[in-house]
């Protein structure tokens, strides 16, 4: 029997969004030499939401841990083909297509992030800085496939996702629901991605 359950905590939502629009703002100042504070503090943001999603995924509630959702590439075939015969496998959390997604934009955010702050520390070389466009570049890509995701999944399920990815709430199982919203953990992540990509920025 299918209910409206709670299935994102808050840490999962918040460091979402904190991710998408520390995204946006950064590929937005990315070429302008006068806003390359706001540049290293947004895409420093999207880096340190990024380690700790990695932590969260081990430590979090059901949904949130790597155990629950990352998937080999045969499982994502699998729920693709269901998509495309119109009898899409339903999952409480992420699918697994979805979730190779999810783990491609926690590696790449750290990839851009490491290879930007060395840049901008004037650590690395010329290699250095290609690899950030590069992979900042990778990056957009994979966020282009994953809100396509997104959207295909909503019409699929007919269930607004990213509504469910502001609210927690999605339709599953009531023996699927989590605990509670996990408070104290987003106020750690807020302080601590605040902390960090300030400290990133000096
Ligand atoms: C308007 C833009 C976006 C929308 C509407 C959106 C929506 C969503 C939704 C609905 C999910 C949950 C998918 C599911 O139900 O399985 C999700 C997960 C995720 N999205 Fe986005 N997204 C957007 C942009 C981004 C961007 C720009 C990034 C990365 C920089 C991103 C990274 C992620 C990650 C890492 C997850 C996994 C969340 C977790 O498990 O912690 N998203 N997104």
């Amino acid at each position: 029997m299918m209910k409206k359950i709670l299935v994102w905590d808050l840490p999962v939502r918040l460091g979402h969004w904190l991710m998408a629009g520390g995204f946006a703002l950064a590929w937005a100042t990315g070429d302008s030499e006068s806003w390359r504070l706001v540049h290293v503090f947004a895409g420093g943001t999207v880096t340190t939401v990024a380690l700790f999603r990695l932590v969260w995924g081990v430590l979090g509630s059901k949904h949130a841990r790597f155990a629950s959702f990352v998937r080999g590439p045969r499982q994502a075939l699998e729920y693709l083909k269901s998509l495309l015969r119109f009898s899409p496998q339903h999952y409480t959390g992420h699918n697994p297509a979805g979730g190779l997604a999810v783990m491609a934009l926690l590696l790449l955010a750290l990839a851009s992030g490491a290879s930007g702050w060395l840049t901008y520390q004037e650590m690395g070389g010329e290699w250095l800085e290609e690899l950030h466009e590069f992979a900042t570049g990778l990056m957009l890509a994979v966020v282009f496939v994953h809100i396509a995701g997104v959207l295909v999944g909503s019409l699929a399920h007919w269930e607004n996702l990213p509504r469910a990815m502001i609210t927690g709430f999605k339709r599953g199982e009531p023996g699927e629901a989590i605990s509670g919203q996990r408070r104290f953990a987003a106020v750690l992540l807020i302080g601590w991605a605040v902390a960090s990509a300030w400290w990133l920025a000096q």
